[in-house]
């Protein structure tokens, strides 16, 4: 596991997010609504859209480029989208954001075919 400090949270807007650049590469951090904080790849899979200027809703981002969602949670895609982001563990301890850049990479969702 290595940890890696990127500073607090009070830096990052509700619903919002900000993009560290890591020794694991570009790194996506996003705090919802309900203050918890995820962090994903920040390169989409569909055609390598910045995450990390996409629209943060519930626990999921939709990238700006041509709106494909993902969940923080798992990293997958949702709704008809396929494809799936790398999701790094952070934790918030008292208000100092600490990311593992130890990529969980999860297995991309299935298209519904519709
Ligand atoms: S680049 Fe993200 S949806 Fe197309």
């Amino acid at each position: 596991m290595t940890r890696y400090r990127i500073g607090s949270l009070a830096d990052i807007p509700l619903r919002g997010s900000r993009c560290v650049d890591t020794p694991a590469g570009r790194i996506a951090v996003f705090r919802t609504f309900d203050d918890q904080v995820f962090a994903t790849e920040n390169r989409c899979p569909h055609r390598g859209g910045p995450l990390a200027d996409g629209i943060v809703h519930g626990h999921a981002v939709t990238c700006p480029l041509h709106n494909w969602t993902f969940s923080l949670e798992t990293g997958r895609a949702t709704g008809a989208d396929d494809g799936a982001v790398a999701i790094f563990r952070i934790e918030n301890r008292d208000g100092e954001l600490i990311l593992d850049l130890d990529a969980i990479v999860p297995e991309p969702a299935e298209a519904s075919g519709d």
